[in-house]
């Protein structure tokens, strides 16, 4: 039987994170969840509007990098488990600045295991570190082959480097201290409330206002691509139900090259917003590639299946109409999020390339 009852969730307010504190405060009226986040561009309360007033649900304006506040914080709540998503996540953002890369996801990811370690004093009994991770720390597939929780780290952007190395200071800390811990790598997530600077949401907003798609390359990039609220259930299954100090891979199989994706998306889109069937393919331009692009990536999700029983609950098709309708009827969301800082990154990253 779980015991936990006070339960941190870094990296709340972003895109998964939401999905994950929603679950949790819906489903679990007896845990207390608290949600830290630094509320970076990418983290957003208002996504979370639906469950702000729960009674178990408390969010603390955090940042991970200041050791001292994350201390505070373990301190006043007396957490018995942490799920930690709290990161800098998008691949061509670590490109223009590793360093807060290094020190979101590293600096951040080791304040939270000591104040972990110093607050459970060792006594590690019903107590679980939950570390959120990616696939990209696997490398990158020829046309062959799917990563397994065996494959070797080979991380090669910043982001996938600053990801493998938290990943293997939870192993380390779990090693060396007997921390309880559980990790999972999981494939490209879409869904509500992702921020317009990944791919999907990205185009879904610049296809409705008939702005150039910037297909990286060529577009013969492959990615495996899980509906979000599928790695939501996931991490409540892990959570629960995972083995300590295990690993688990997470991911849809699923796997489309982006071109391909693109044109689905397209005519999805050319169908809701009533306009001529292929005219938004018109969009698509062919830009820069992304340097040290990523050819592919495949998840084995199969052990998490066999062992925990999970399997992801959509097909792509459906999964991405109802991401497209979400954003369709969410424009306020859309428009309040483009705004601001984001206008002078989308200059910076496609208009100045
Ligand atoms: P996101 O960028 O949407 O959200 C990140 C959240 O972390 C934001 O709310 C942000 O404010 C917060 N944050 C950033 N720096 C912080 C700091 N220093 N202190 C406290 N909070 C901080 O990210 P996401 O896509 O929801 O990803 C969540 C986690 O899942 C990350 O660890 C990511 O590596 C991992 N992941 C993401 C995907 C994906 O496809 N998006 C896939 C696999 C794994
Ligand atoms: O695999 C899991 C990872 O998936 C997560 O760990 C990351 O946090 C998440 O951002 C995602 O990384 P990707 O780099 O795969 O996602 P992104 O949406 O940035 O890009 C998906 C693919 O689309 C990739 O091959 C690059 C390409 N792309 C992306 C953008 C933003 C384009 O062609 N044009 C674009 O403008």
């Amino acid at each position: 039987m779980n015991t936990m009852k006070s339960i941190l969730i870094t990296g709340g307010a972003g895109f998964i994170g939401s999905h994950v504190v929603r679950l949790f405060v819906n489903k679990y009226p007896g845990y207390s969840i608290v949600n830290a986040d630094k509320l970076t561009y990418a983290g957003n309360l208002e996504n979370l509007k639906d469950i702000e007033d729960k009674d178990n649900y408390t969010f603390e304006k955090v940042d991970i990098v200041d050791a001292v506040a994350v201390n505070e914080l373990f301190e006043k709540y007396k957490f018995d488990g942490v799920i930690h998503l709290a990161a800098e996540s998008h691949v061509d953002r670590s490109i223009l600045n590793p360093l807060e890369f290094i020190m979101t996801n590293v600096v951040g990811t080791v304040n939270l295991l000591n104040a972990a370690k110093d607050h459970w004093k060792d006594d590690f009994s019903n107590k679980l570190f939950y570390h959120v991770s990616t696939d990209e720390v696997y490398g990158s597939l020829g046309e062959e082959g799917l990563f397994t929780e065996q494959t070797a780290y080979d991380p090669r952007s910043p982001y996938s480097a600053s990801k493998a190395s938290s990943d293997h200071f939870v192993r380390a800390y779990d090693n060396t201290y007997g921390m309880p811990v559980v990790i999972s790598n999981c494939s490209n997530n879409y869904g509500s409330f992702q921020f317009p600077e990944k791919l999907i949401p990205l185009f879904i907003n610049n296809i409705k206002n008939n702005k150039p798609l910037p297909v990286y390359g060529k577009g013969d990039y492959t990615r495996d691509w899980l509906y979000v609220e599928d790695h939501a259930e996931a991490i409540d299954t892990i959570f629960h139900r995972g083995k300590l100090g295990d690993t688990y891979n997470i991911g849809g199989f699923n796997e489309w090259q982006n071109i391909d994706l693109i044109k689905l998306l397209c005519s999805i889109m050319d169908k809701k917003l009533g306009r001529a069937v292929g005219s938004s393919e018109g969009l698509i331009t062919f830009v820069k590639d992304r340097p040290g692009h990523d050819k592919r990536y495949a998840i084995d999700a199969s052990k998490l299946n066999r062992e925990l029983g999970w399997s992801p609950s959509l097909q792509f098709e459906e999964g991405l109409e109802k991401t497209v309708d979400w954003y369709l009827t969410n424009e306020e969301w859309l428009v309040r999020v483009t705004s601001g800082a984001y206008l002078n990154y989308y200059k910076n990253q496609y208009e100045l390339s």
